[in-house]
């Protein structure tokens, strides 16, 4: 059951941010202070809270998901470390601050984003060795790590970066275009969400319907993204907009103009919305989450 606001599941979040880095040498302070940098710049937190409140959603605890909460948002951080690199989309401002490379260099940004993704694997495989008198606790715990491992590796998050960047500067197709928002951006909300259920002990019935406002989140998500870069108002976003047309990238508003961009973000929300319909009130925090989302555009 669901007992908290999207606020408090983030404020709790935020107590703990740190404690699942691994105390690090002196003589490696500068990776230390660089990924401390980009996890405390702010950032909504969407992927732990989903993940936490998918937890109680099914009957756990989200204290006792935390290890796997930071494990996400380390993974996240990461993600947007080296996206924003030269190598990659170049960008200036993340967050609201200079992004890591501006402040650290290439090449420590480039290892901050290396130690945040092996700290999340940490964070998860330490949780799980404290389990193996308990093979249910146990068994719960490695599936939840299998779907954010899985969400974020070579068929999800690092497969649709590799499209999207392939895909800059040339003509690209509806159906490339949802491969890389799924595998980019959606498989990341999925694999939060299942693997908070998972660490709920979930029924089938439950994963199911939460994977598929996960699979809709995900993709109204990205959608809501990309029309943000080319309407949104940079000082609430935290970042520069405009970058994708600049840099002829594969989006929404480039293949199908910002009006069914639009349409299609109302119809993504309200298919979220609908798959936890059965559950009424217990499923307020998603419900509002959804339409949260898609009101920064409304
Ligand atoms: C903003 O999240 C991020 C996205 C919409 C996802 C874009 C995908 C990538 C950057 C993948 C990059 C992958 C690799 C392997 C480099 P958000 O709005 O939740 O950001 P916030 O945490 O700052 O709020
Ligand atoms: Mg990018």
């Amino acid at each position: 059951m669901i007992e908290r606001t999207f606020d408090e599941y983030r404020r709790l979040f935020e107590e703990h941010l740190m404690d699942f880095i691994p105390d690090i040498d002196q003589k490696s302070i500068t990776l230390y202070d660089s990924m401390r940098y980009s996890l405390t710049a702010g950032g909504k937190r969407i992927r732990p809270v989903l993940l936490m409140a998918a937890c109680e959603f099914c009957g756990g605890k989200a204290e006792e998901a935390l290890p796997y909460a930071c494990a996400i948002e380390y993974i996240h951080t990461y993600s947007l470390i080296h996206d924003d690199m030269p190598c990659m989309d170049d960008d200036e401002l993340r967050r609201g601050v200079p992004t890591n490379h501006m402040v650290y260099g290439d090449a420590v940004a480039t290892l901050a984003g290396d130690g945040l993704q092996s700290a999340a694997y940490e964070a998860m495989q330490r949780d799980m060795l404290l389990y193996f008198d308990n093979f249910d606790a146990l068994k719960s715990r490695i599936r939840a790590a299998y779907e954010i491992v899985k969400g974020a590796g070579v068929t999800g998050m690092v497969a649709g970066q590799i499209a999207d960047v392939e895909a800059e500067n040339k003509r690209c197709s509806k159906e490339l275009l949802d491969y890389i928002h799924i595998t980019k951006t959606a498989d990341m909300i999925i694999g939060a969400v299942r693997a908070g259920a998972r660490l709920g002990s979930c029924s089938d019935e439950e994963l199911e319907n939460l994977t598929v406002y996960a699979e809709n989140l995900g993709l109204a998500f990205q959608v809501c993204d990309d029309i943000l870069d080319v309407e949104g108002d940079q000082d609430l976003l935290g970042k520069e907009t405009g970058h994708d047309e600049a840099n002829s990238k594969a989006t929404y508003p480039a293949l199908y103009g910002l009006d069914e961009s639009k349409k299609k973000l109302r119809e993504l929300t309200d298919a979220a919305k609908e798959a936890l319909a059965e559950y009424y009130d217990n499923a307020e925090l998603f419900v509002s989450l959804a339409e949260m989302l898609a009101s920064r555009v409304y």
